[in-house]
């Protein structure tokens, strides 16, 4: 072995002792005659100092630049007083060089890494190799590195089996688009890369392992955001005979015990809320709890006024009105109105209609509002007392399809509370129960919520008379705002899978083609079973206090799925697109 230490492990124990250190120079300071290099590691920095009176050593060390690598050798000693670095975990301490070997030079890094600059993510991600050298990125690689082997520990701690499963396989249907792979030994067919390992963890239940977890890879062809990635990992979990409680106290224990171990943290137990609590309250299925704003609904007094933008949603079946009180926002200017209102049109709102309550006390004299000439003042009054109104409160409102106002004031009240700092806590964790098995699309057919092999709360009969609104046997678990993982007591009869593929118009031949498999399984003894899946990314994104799950995998995509270090994907040659019995319809334009 070249080192004796990393360079963040020194401390003052060692003081008087000698050393050797392997790492990149991350910072050279010339000092009146003294040569100062930081030296890194993935542990973190160490001060060498080296004086003219060793010759040789300083003029190499006048030599090195930035990003060499190097081995130095030399003694610990305590800094004076003075010099004592309190951001530097080796900081009491310095090394004086003895000796310094360049290892490999460097050429001029493409960014700077011996402060914190802010870098375009594209030549980030074009040169990660150098971005990861970088403390903060470091950190966070090990601090999921952590939180992986307490998830194992936990998991074997409790009895269950690591199984992998395979990469090429068969459609999975979780709601993205798949990723396809031409196969070479069977022309014209296709293998998909699995969206998640359902099925198969689902077959390993059947065929008894009871308790199955991975680590697992997953792709998803999807629209990318800060906290979606094409290719991204779960923490995958099935049991066989629990139930919902059960698997959800085994799986919030795993996440409150790395709180703990990881961050120090104790969390309460998480506390359980409705779907439609959730959507009635927050307007979101994965509320933010640390934002204490909530959707009220109002349609019951805006039934009856003139003003159609109103009184339309709050008598159609479909329609929801609701309003949204800001408590001081009563000052907010009307161009900040106009930017919220704004920026609820991306989610389809067709406005934002508000009350600033300046004094109630006046009546409507004490209200500023474009829409209170359209409201009788009793139901105002209703209206203003429900929500909690009182002087210096700005109050929104939404009226439209439930889907839209909900998404609407769903956003803007997160918005809000960023915007605000209205947040009154660092954590806020709980789980969502209780979702219905179906969502009705834009043409009345329905799909699943979660996935089509989630059991209903129901039996199958009451299921087939009135599928929209059976419940579903779904939980998932929801930290910040942010879905954390999601699961589910799985159809474990034959009969009851094919009820619900039939509601999903999906046909008896079609079920046969793509889940006969899973129909063949739920045949020949398939225990009671279901499981859950939760983000790893996600997580570590949380846990680090991460802008996007990109800043905490090693190597991620683009917002446009690619990677631009590799230049992936790329074009291959014609010869190998004939083995895979491939035509390209016309030639993709040759980029740059
Ligand atoms: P689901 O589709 O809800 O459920 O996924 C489970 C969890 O995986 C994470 N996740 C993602 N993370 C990053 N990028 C993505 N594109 C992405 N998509 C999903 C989320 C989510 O909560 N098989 C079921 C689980 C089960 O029923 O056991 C499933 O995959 O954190
Ligand atoms: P208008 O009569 O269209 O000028 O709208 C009067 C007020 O109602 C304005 O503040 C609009 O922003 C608001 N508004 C219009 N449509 C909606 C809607 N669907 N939901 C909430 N507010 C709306």
């Amino acid at each position: 072995m070249m080192r004796t230490h990393y360079c963040g492990q020194l401390n003052e124990t060692l003081a008087d002792q000698e050393v050797t250190l392997c790492g990149w120079v991350h910072r050279r300071r010339d000092h009146g005659g003294v040569i100062f290099l930081d030296i890194r590691d993935r542990e973190g920095l160490a001060q060498v100092v080296f004086d003219p009176d060793r010759e040789e050593t300083f003029a190499a060390a006048d030599r090195v630049r930035s990003e060499y690598v190097v081995k130095v050798r030399g003694k610990v000693r305590a800094r004076p007083a003075g010099a004592v670095n309190p951001n530097m975990a080796s900081g009491a301490i310095e090394v004086l060089g003895y000796d310094l070997e360049v290892l490999n030079q460097a050429e001029t890094p493409p960014f700077p890494l011996d402060e914190y600059s802010d870098v375009g993510e594209e030549t980030r991600l074009r040169y990660r190799f150098i971005d990861l050298r970088r403390p903060e990125m470091a950190e966070k690689l090990k601090l999921r590195s952590r939180i992986t082997s307490s998830i194992r520990r936990y998991m074997d701690e409790n009895g269950f089996l690591d199984v992998e499963t395979p990469i090429l396989t068969r459609a999975t249907p979780e709601g993205a688009r798949d990723y396809l792979v031409p196969s070479r030994t069977h022309p014209g067919s296709f293998f998909a890369l699995p969206q998640s390992p359902q099925l198969f963890k689902q077959l390993l239940m059947v065929a008894g392992f009871d308790r199955y977890y991975q680590i697992a890879k997953c792709f998803r062809d999807e629209d990318l955001r800060a906290d979606r990635q094409p290719e991204f990992t779960q923490i995958d979990i099935e049991t066989s005979f629990l139930d919902e409680a059960d698997i959800m106290g085994l799986t919030e224990g795993m996440i409150r015990g790395l709180f703990k171990e990881v961050l120090g943290l104790d969390l309460d137990t998480f506390p359980h809320m409705t779907f439609a609590e959730a959507m009635r309250r927050y307007g979101s299925d994965k509320p933010d709890l640390r934002n204490p704003l909530e959707l009220v609904d109002v349609a019951d007094q805006l039934d009856q006024v003139e003003f159609k933008v109103f009184s339309g949603p709050a008598t159609d079946p479909k329609g929801r009105v609701a309003a949204l009180r800001v408590p001081g926002g009563a000052s907010m200017p009307r161009k900040q109105i106009d930017e919220y209102t704004k920026f609820v049109g991306i989610y389809g709102a067709k406005g934002l209609a508000y009350i600033k309550v300046n004094e109630r006390a006046k009546g409507l004299e004490g209200l500023q509002s474009p829409i209170v000439k359209f409201i009788p003042e009793e139901n105002l009054n209703v209206i203003l007392d429900r929500v909690g109104a009182v002087d210096g409160d700005i109050v929104f409102f939404g009226a439209d399809k439930a889907k839209i106002v909900s998404e609407a004031l769903g956003a803007l009240r997160i918005k809000l509370g960023h915007d605000l700092n209205l947040l009154t806590c660092e954590w806020a964790p709980l789980w969502v129960v209780d979702f219905p098995m179906f969502e009705e699309n834009d043409d009345g057919s329905l799909s699943a919520l979660h996935h089509p092999f989630t059991a209903p709360a129901c039996a199958p009969e009451e299921l087939a008379a009135n599928p929209a609104s059976a419940l579903s046997r779904a939980y998932d678990m929801v930290i910040n705002g942010t879905e954390l993982g999601g699961g589910s007591i799985r159809i474990h009869r034959k009969d009851m899978q094919q009820t619900v593929f039939g509601i999903l118009g999906i046909s008896a031949e079609e079920q046969q083609e793509k889940f006969g498999f899973l129909l063949d399984a739920l045949k020949y003894g398939a225990p009671p079973h279901g499981g859950l899946a939760f983000g790893l990314d996600r997580l570590v994104m949380l846990m680090t206090g991460a802008a996007s799950i990109r800043e905490v995998i090693a190597f991620p995509k683009t917002q446009s799925a690619a990677d631009v270090m590799t230049q992936a994907p790329g074009m291959v040659d014609a010869k190998q697109l004939r083995e895979l019995h491939i035509r390209l319809r016309e030639q993709p334009k040759v980029e740059g």
